[in-house]
């Protein structure tokens, strides 16, 4: 499982209730990268970003709701497991919130953080990756915003 997600220096991934930046350089990367591929996020995220076309996703809630076409809800890894056994051969990329991404942290392999280079005061906040991850690469996407590729430590 990959983890795709903006984030700035204090972690701080939305603000109020929304994403803390929106950087077009970053949605070309985040368009290019799962496109055709599976992306799983929380239910709160889905009402706010909309079911995206092009890709399959999977969507975190306790609530009992039926999946749709290209769209499938989970409440558990057991049950996402099993829904994903249809899409074995697509890459499997976890976009938030920070709700969903604490309750599958652990399956996180690699990340890629779009990281701005400023503090948002956001209230909402996804884990350091520091204590089990490695930098491995970053690359600059725009003045303000580097993109840091980590793997998970071995
Ligand atoms: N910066 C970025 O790149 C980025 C990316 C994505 C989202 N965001 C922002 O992040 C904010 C949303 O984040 P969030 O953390 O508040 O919400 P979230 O992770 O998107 O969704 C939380 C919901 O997921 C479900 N959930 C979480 N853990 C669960 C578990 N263990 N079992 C079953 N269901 C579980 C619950 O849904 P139910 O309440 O339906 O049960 C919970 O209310 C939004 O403002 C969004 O715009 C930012």
């Amino acid at each position: 499982m990959i983890l795709l997600i903006l984030a700035d220096l204090d972690n701080a991934i939305a603000k109020d209730g929304k994403q803390i930046t929106f950087i077009p350089e970053d949605l070309a990367r985040f368009k290019a990268r799962t496109t055709g591929q599976v992306i799983l996020m929380g239910r709160k995220t889905l009402e706010n970003a909309g079911k995206l076309p092009h890709r399959i996703t999977g969507v975190m809630t306790r609530k009992n709701l039926p999946d749709e076409e290209d769209l499938f809800y989970f409440s558990s890894e057991e049950e996402l497991d099993e829904k994903l056994k249809a899409y074995g051969d697509r890459k499997i990329y976890l976009v938030g919130g920070a709700g969903i991404i604490q309750a599958l942290f652990h399956r996180i392999e690699e990340a890629y953080i779009t990281r701005v280079n400023y503090r948002s005061g956001g209230d909402v906040k996804i884990p350091s990756l520091e204590d089990d991850f490695d930098l491995v690469e970053t690359t600059p996407i725009t003045h303000k915003a580097t993109e840091e590729h980590w793997i998970r430590k071995k």
